[in-house]
């Protein structure tokens, strides 16, 4: 059965197949702990893990391999950063599009003495900077945005707050989670101090990867959440404090960062530039499909060069997730239906507490596919308004 994937904004599949053949590479002829010990299989497995920094420091433009840290998913990214910086009295400037990996730790850091603001974005997700600049306290210590929101892909404006950050000496720090890897992202010329990523969506990684890019020297004003072996300074308890063992602790997923490296690499060959215009022209196609289908509501900024290929909708009458399980039981298209762990975006488009039906477009999908799926909720749509 030929499946239609419209799910990569949860995780991208199917996968470049040289990350399937690292992985099986490392399984097969590597298998050592990096790091630790000293004999050649291990030394290789130190070097894959080194190399696999050097790409994604080269794919974000970030000078030194050492800014990167991995991490299990951008939300243990996220975690690190939010519970090690923040101290009680802080102030925290974010948006109504957050994803709950960003949110959830804040409302737990405001339990300890922490002062939110969240902006509220437009209808379609859209931030105005000046409400940021206005948000500004003298106790702000921290900006951090999403990217592009994971329910209707609207992209933030993310040049724009990291000015206003760097000039109050505010750290700025971007969800990633939805455009690295597809979305051209440069921390040094984009003046971005802290980046979370994940390996598994628009990196083409495998699961259970993913970092952090900090910029040199932020390290210091971050408590690491954990302490463990490092393989290095073995004759001292306490934990080093040099980048990046002061933030990885424990033996690696090692495979999947072999696995993650070969797609890095792959990216890299393609152009991200050039995914993105691919990714960009299946989204346009789609909404000039299904923006004119009578009862359906498509959510968000039409102009595709404002967002990323996600497309949140709803069919008048129906529940997102009745017309999700339509979608793959007759039609076999995957699309994840509900809140999409991000309620107060969906506060915000209007769309709480039913949510709404997300499609995620990826490298991988086609016009023939787009073309399916505008049909397939044409039908429903029909189906729909014929019982009504
Ligand atoms: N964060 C992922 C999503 O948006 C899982 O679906």
């Amino acid at each position: 059965m030929k499946y239609i994937y419209f799910d990569n904004a949860a995780t991208s599949w199917p996968k470049p197949t040289c990350m399937i053949e690292a992985m099986v590479d490392f399984n097969n002829n590597i298998g050592a702990n990096p790091g630790r010990s000293a004999h050649r299989l291990s030394i290789e497995a130190a070097r894959i893990l080194f190399n696999t920094r050097e790409l994604m420091a080269s794919l974000i433009g970030a000078k030194d391999p050492d800014t990167i840290i991995f991490t299990r998913n951008a939300t243990k990214g996220l975690n690190i950063l939010i519970h090690g910086l923040l101290k009680p009295g802080d102030h925290v400037i974010t948006t109504s599009m957050e994803h709950n990996s960003v949110m959830r730790p804040l409302r737990s850091k405001e339990k300890e003495g922490i002062e939110i603001t969240v902006i509220k974005s437009s209808s379609e997700g859209e931030l105005d900077p000046k409400d940021v600049l206005k948000a500004i306290k003298k106790n702000t210590t921290l900006i951090i945005t999403t990217h592009a929101s994971n329910v209707v892909g609207t992209i933030m404006p993310i040049d724009e707050i990291a000015k206003i950050a760097r000039e109050r000496d505010i750290i700025y720090c971007i969800d990633g989670a939805q455009t690295v890897g597809s979305v051209n992202i440069q921390v040094k010329e984009q003046l971005i101090d802290i980046l979370v990523f994940t390996g598994h969506k628009s990196l083409y990684g495998p699961q259970g990867t993913g970092g952090i890019y900090l910029k040199k020297g932020l390290e210091k004003r971050i408590k690491p959440l954990e302490q463990g072996g490092t393989g290095s300074r073995s004759e001292y308890e306490e934990h080093p404090d040099f980048m990046p063992d002061r933030f990885e602790s424990g033996t690696p997923n090692t495979i999947g960062i072999a696995g993650l490296g070969a797609s890095i690499d792959y990216i890299k060959t393609l152009g991200v530039e050039n995914i993105r215009k691919k990714e960009m022209h299946l989204t346009k196609l789609f909404l000039d499909a299904v923006t004119s289908i009578k009862g359906v509501k498509v959510y968000g900024v039409n102009d595709v060069n404002k967002k990323i290929p996600v497309v949140s909708f709803n069919i008048k009458g129906m529940m997102p997730s009745d017309i999700s399980y339509i979608l793959d039981r007759e039609f076999n298209i995957m699309s994840r239906p509900g809140l999409h762990c991000a309620p107060s975006a969906h506060r915000t488009i209007g769309s709480f507490p039913e949510g709404t039906v997300r499609f995620g477009f990826g490298m991988f999908n086609t016009e023939e596919e787009i073309k399916i799926a505008a049909e397939a909720i044409e039908k429903i749509a029909l189906g729909q308004k014929k019982k009504q």
